[in-house]
């Protein structure tokens, strides 16, 4: 089976995609690859995308795509949502970065606490890497030890400490400028394995200041937690003195308006939250019990006293970001009997649908996922199910590559080639049966097969 994107595919895409080839050969004159975010490559290259409605994207030379990529699965309520796209008009005639406290953060403090009781605390930034970097800083000032432990693959941003074990190979290094001296503070777990999770924390549980984990791992590709894993992490962590840390960005507000803690009934100590919650604008959020959140006040001590620095930066709490991501969660539980039902019977549809259409031409594939997100992996002599970042590193990403690509090049569907899908309001059942059509289309091609 060739591995190489079809020639006759790559002809199709160049040929209806040339203002985006030529922008493309600009930003490498620009930018270091020609991005802003490494995984927004794909090749040849990528469409450059004029603007987004809905469930849509159109790139600059007219191609109208059906976005399952959604903003990094940030955009719940699908691209540019009237309710939201007018509060921000709104706010911004009246300021988009005060500088100084606002009650637009208070508003947003109520309707997240609102959702998610376990908020007793919060601290905004403007990126969910931030956030994190954050949560094992204060884990570490809490607990006066060292140590944190993640899960290998898990994707927390691209703060300095936990870039670690996200790629794979797992055991080599995530690229230069990280020193190992600092790495040893930072310990990996295999997701969905409590036992040899356990085995190895028993090994620094002295030291262990917590456990960062997503509760269904996202970047690392769309990976379920098998019964008791969290629970069993959480334990651990309790048990040991330790922080319980759980990486909501993604989870929070899509897997349901309470977010995976309340879904999978965890007691987290500290969570992250961003994506939906800014509602398609900047943001980072640390939560959680307020004693330990107590730790970041700064007020009135000197520095001396002040005994866990967390920043938030120049544009946390902008007004901009705290409006479009208030006017989303007030949609959202004004409409969650209806929204979260909907895109999660998409969701089911489309892994049901798809799992078909791979097994009736005998391709071995395990769909993942849970609710609206989603995604395809193809099995191989290794790997017969994917219940870990080993198992899709082991997986045949290059035909997951060829699959997205003809997605986008034949059908004007787009994955981000090789990440989960995530499903919006906008989207539809149509919607599904035109990507599970698309895919039956694809399988019946020669793609599967041979190189066209
Ligand atoms: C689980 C998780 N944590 C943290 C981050 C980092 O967020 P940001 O890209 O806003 O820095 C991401 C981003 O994809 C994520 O998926």
């Amino acid at each position: 089976m060739s591995l190489a994107v079809s020639t006759k595919i790559q002809k199709k895409y160049s040929k209806r995609t040339r203002k985006s080839r030529e922008l493309y050969r600009e930003s490498l004159l620009c930018f270091p690859g020609g991005i802003s975010h490494n995984i927004r490559h794909f090749e040849p290259y990528p469409f450059y995308t004029k603007s987004a409605k809905g469930k849509n994207l159109l790139d600059v030379d007219g191609n109208k795509y059906t976005d399952y990529w959604m903003g990094h699965w940030a955009l719940l309520i699908g691209h540019s949502h009237p309710v939201v796209a007018s509060a921000v008009r709104n706010q911004a005639n009246r300021g988009t970065l005060f500088g100084t406290v606002n009650k637009l953060s208070l508003d947003l403090a109520y309707a997240i606490k609102d959702a998610m009781p376990r908020a007793e605390l919060i601290r905004y930034s403007s990126t969910g890497s931030e956030a994190t970097m954050y949560a094992i800083r204060l884990a570490r000032a809490r607990t006066g030890r060292r140590v944190v432990a993640k899960i290998v693959g898990g994707w927390h941003g691209y703060n300095t400490n936990l870039l670690q074990s996200v790629n794979y190979p797992f055991e080599l290094d995530e690229g230069l400028g990280l020193i190992q001296d600092e790495e040893q503070f930072v310990e990996s777990i295999p997701f969905n394995d409590l036992e040899r999770s356990l085995k190895i924390l028993n090994t620094i549980r002295d030291d262990l200041a917590c456990i960062i984990v997503e509760p269904v791992l996202g970047g690392a590709g769309c990976i379920t937690p098998q019964r008791d894993y969290l629970h069993g992490l959480q334990e651990f962590a309790t048990a040991n003195d330790a922080l319980f840390i759980l990486d909501e960005i993604v989870t929070g507000f899509r897997l349901s308006f309470r977010g995976a803690a309340h879904e999978y009934k965890l007691e987290p100590d500290l969570f992250t939250l961003g994506k939906i919650v800014g509602g398609g604008l900047p943001i980072g959020v640390l939560c959680g019990d307020k004693d330990i959140m107590s730790l970041c006040n700064p007020v009135g001590k000197d520095k001396s006293e002040v005994v866990c620095y967390v920043g938030g930066g120049t544009f946390a709490a902008n007004p901009l970001t705290m409006t479009a991501g208030l006017a989303t969660l007030r949609y959202l539980k004004q409409n969650k009997s209806v929204i979260y039902p909907s895109i999660d019977k998409i969701g089911q549809r489309i892994r049901k649908g798809l799992e078909k259409v791979f097994s009736d031409s005998k391709i071995d594939v395990d769909i993942t996922g849970v609710g609206s997100l989603f995604m395809t992996h193809f099995l191989n002599n290794n790997v017969r199910k994917i219940s870990s970042a080993l198992d899709v590193g082991l997986s045949n990403k290059d035909l997951l590559r060829k699959y997205h690509f003809a997605l986008i090049a034949k059908h004007n569907i787009f994955f981000l080639p090789e990440k989960m899908g995530a499903i919006s309001s906008s989207h539809t059942l149509k919607d599904a049966e035109l990507l599970i059509d698309a895919t039956q289309q694809i399988v019946q091609s020669r793609l599967f097969s041979r190189d066209e």
